[in-house]
């Protein structure tokens, strides 16, 4: 089974109950969920292997450790996914990005995947999804069995809000896929929306409602 790894720093809880208000404007959703990813990231990439290096401090010659080269992807699922890319790649600049376009059907409240490009080698790579929303995890969930279906076995899942049905639907399709969440909210209302959510994350963002 994966861990569930709830990331409920202070900061982070301030910061999303200002982004949960239904008046905060978009430019302060975008800049509160690009810094909320970057605290995120920090527990994400926790256990990064390291590795020692030989370094001269003015001092003296000393061995120090370094990042052992492994190798970063952060994977959005568009559309609110991509505002969660550049808090992560200011921890790590490095890190290749890929894209994963879904949108859920209104009526079905199921993911219809609509593009897929992903860096040449992601399978040789930590792969990080990200995406504010967990809901039913239709759509973590199939975007995990895309990624699987292109040869990657490193895999995490970053979002912002979970409901507990798309937690269990995501720990049952990937037991092998860690979930890192700042909220997990209380359940789904009649139009599968987190309750009490924020909203709908990509129209907070992209101020298009
Ligand atoms: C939202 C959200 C997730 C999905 C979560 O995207 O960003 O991708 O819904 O719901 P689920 O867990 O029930 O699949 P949406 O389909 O609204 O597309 P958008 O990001 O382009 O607005
Ligand atoms: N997608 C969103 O953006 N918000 C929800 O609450 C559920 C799905």
């Amino acid at each position: 089974m994966s861990t569930f790894h709830l990331i409920d720093h202070p900061l982070i809880q301030h910061k999303l109950t200002i982004m949960r208000q239904k008046n905060t404007h978009s430019n302060d959703f975008r800049m509160l969920l690009n810094e909320i990813s970057m605290l995120m990231g920090y527990e994400v990439t926790r256990d990064l292997p390291l590795r020692q290096i030989e370094i001269e401090t003015p001092i003296k010659k000393t061995k120090m450790s370094t990042i052992a080269g492994k190798k970063l992807a952060i994977v959005p699922i568009l559309r609110a996914g991509l505002g969660m890319v550049d808090g992560l790649l200011n921890l790590v600049p490095v890190a290749r990005v890929g894209h994963i376009g879904m949108y859920r059907d209104p009526d079905t409240h199921l993911p219809v995947e609509y593009y897929c490009k992903l860096p040449a080698d992601v399978s040789n790579r930590l792969v990080i999804l990200v995406d504010p929303m967990l809901a039913t995890g239709g759509s973590a969930s199939d975007a995990l069995t895309l990624l699987k279906q292109k040869g990657c076995r490193n895999i995490r899942f970053m979002c912002l809000v979970a409901a507990p049905e798309g937690v269990a639907k995501v720990q049952a399709d990937h037991p092998d896929v860690d979930i890192f969440c700042a909220a997990l909210d209380e359940c789904l209302n009649e139009h599968a929306y987190i309750v009490p959510g924020l909203g709908d994350a990509g129209d907070r963002i992209f101020g298009t409602k």
